[in-house]
């Protein structure tokens, strides 16, 4: 960027323009910082504009060859780190056009027929959504193999299942696991369904009203790989849901990362000790040498922070604004180029993590025994082979596990006699569903924690994702 190209009036527009912006307009006005990212999708949607100029008879067939070159001499400067990105051209819309011009002379001036940066912006925009919507879709399915795999491997190993974290029942280690495998699952198939959304082509709409040249926009979405043109080209310059979308399936993944997250944190303390982080997910203390933090697990905690605010951002910009397109508009892409790099690494950090960890299988059995934890198998076995009502069995199982636990001991731990004095029905036969493998192995309905049902959740997924 040199001084003279800030003061002079723009090349682009300059006609009407006596003087150039003031330097401080250039730095609010300029998204060049930014939008260079989308250079690639900018390229694409210019070479496929100009291949339909040329098929339409709207420009020679030599200019769209020159343009057609002259684009990928500047893709491979771009590329090469060669190209010297000018703030006085704004945008990476202005900036490739006018290093197409310096190349290839008179030609470039003619790309822009039949177009206008607002459609240029949206197509290039949607290209690289679409983009990241493929690499959502990528990493999720990485992700969902890693749970898979130490669901696995513990179909029936026992832990505790807790709600509001207190021990609640005995559940399977591979039932947590493929808890996680249908969260992504969801998550993955919210990205399926906003790329299927957003693959419609806007570029054609030009500035809002559509174009009086015989375009073909059949043509252009077709060769971009569009499903067609979007049918309104007031809405195909005005409407950011797409990326809005692709943020609100961000913000719920981001959620269900940061969910495992607060579990690796507590599991991998030494208070729980059900997990073992690989010591490339950690790191350590310069003062507590015994210390190994789970930083990447409390990070990824943290990260559906930035990602929402994306989200929260963008649907402020957006909300309110008369069609069609408004400047406004320029500040959705910060934010989502953000929210993607955060929830990409995020998924790559998570997937990393949970492919290292390992279960403390002792632990896990020890802490599923403990906690009363059998106290609905033994409710549920009241009713079952004494044919008491289930609130009947409740408040039984209650003063029994209030006498254990002023005893100081577990429900397997009171004696026959103690129980009888409790309910005079109670027989030997219910220390068998005291047992934990014995409560997990009876959970045997549809999605039950059995490892049964575990085992053919696996072999589902397992066909599911080869
Ligand atoms: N840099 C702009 C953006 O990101 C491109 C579209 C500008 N269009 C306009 N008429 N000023 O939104």
């Amino acid at each position: 960027m040199t001084q003279s190209k800030d003061t002079a009036a723009n090349a682009m527009w300059g006609g009407r323009f006596a003087s150039g912006p003031d330097a401080i307009m250039t730095a609010i006005n300029a998204s060049i910082g930014f939008d260079q990212r989308m250079y690639a999708q900018d390229i694409a949607g210019s070479r496929a504009h100009a291949a339909m100029l040329a098929a339409q008879g709207i420009i020679s067939d030599s200019d769209a060859k020159a343009i057609g070159e002259g684009l990928l001499t500047v893709l491979s400067e771009i590329e090469g780190g060669k190209f010297t990105f000018s703030t006085a051209l704004e945008d990476i819309h202005l900036n490739v056009e006018s290093r197409l011009t310096e190349i290839v002379g008179e030609a470039g001036k003619r790309l822009h027929t039949g177009r206008s940066r607002n459609d240029q912006v949206a197509v290039d925009f949607r290209l690289w959504v679409r983009d990241q919507c493929d690499a959502a879709i990528a990493g999720l399915t990485a992700l969902m193999k890693a749970f898979l795999a130490q669901a696995e491997a513990g179909v029936d190993w026992v832990m505790p299942g807790f709600t509001h974290l207190q021990t609640a029942q005995p559940v399977t280690w591979g039932h947590h696991m493929l808890a996680y495998v249908e969260m992504f699952a969801r998550d993955r198939s919210r990205f399926e369904d906003a790329r299927r959304r957003m693959n419609e082509c806007p570029l054609g709409a030009a500035a809002l009203a559509g174009t009086s040249f015989p375009i073909d926009r059949f043509a252009t979405a077709q060769a971009l790989g569009f499903d067609r043109p979007t049918a309104n080209s007031l809405d195909s310059v005005s409407d950011r849901d797409f990326a809005l979308e692709f943020l609100s399936a961000s913000s719920i993944c981001a959620m269900h990362l940061s969910r495992f997250a607060e579990e690796l944190v507590i599991w991998s303390s030494a208070q729980f000790r059900f997990v073992r982080l690989s010591d490339k997910w950690t790191t350590g203390s310069s003062i507590m040498p015994q210390k190994k933090n789970p930083d990447a697990a409390e990070l990824l905690r943290a990260k559906l922070g930035r990602i929402l605010g994306a989200t929260v951002a963008l649907f402020t910009i957006m909300k309110g604004l008369a069609l069609t397109y408004s400047k406004d508009m320029q500040e959705d892409k910060e934010q989502t180029f953000d929210a993607a790099d955060t929830l990409m690494l995020g998924l790559a950090a998570m997937t990393g993590m949970v492919s290292d960890m390992t279960a403390n299988r002792d632990v896990l059995r020890a802490a599923a025994a403990s906690g009363f934890s059998t106290a609905t198998d033994l409710a549920d076995w009241l009713v079952r082979r004494l044919g008491l009502p289930f609130r009947d069995a409740h408040h039984v199982t209650g003063t029994l596990v209030a006498m254990a636990e002023k005893a100081g001991i577990d429900l397997p731990d009171l004696t026959l006699a103690q129980m009888q004095s409790v309910h005079a029905g109670i027989t030997a036969e219910v220390f068998e569903v005291l047992g934990v493998e014995n409560s997990v192995r009876s959970r045997l309905s549809y999605g039950g924690t059995s490892p049964v049902r575990v085992a053919e959740q696996v072999a589902r997924w397992k066909a599911a994702l080869g």
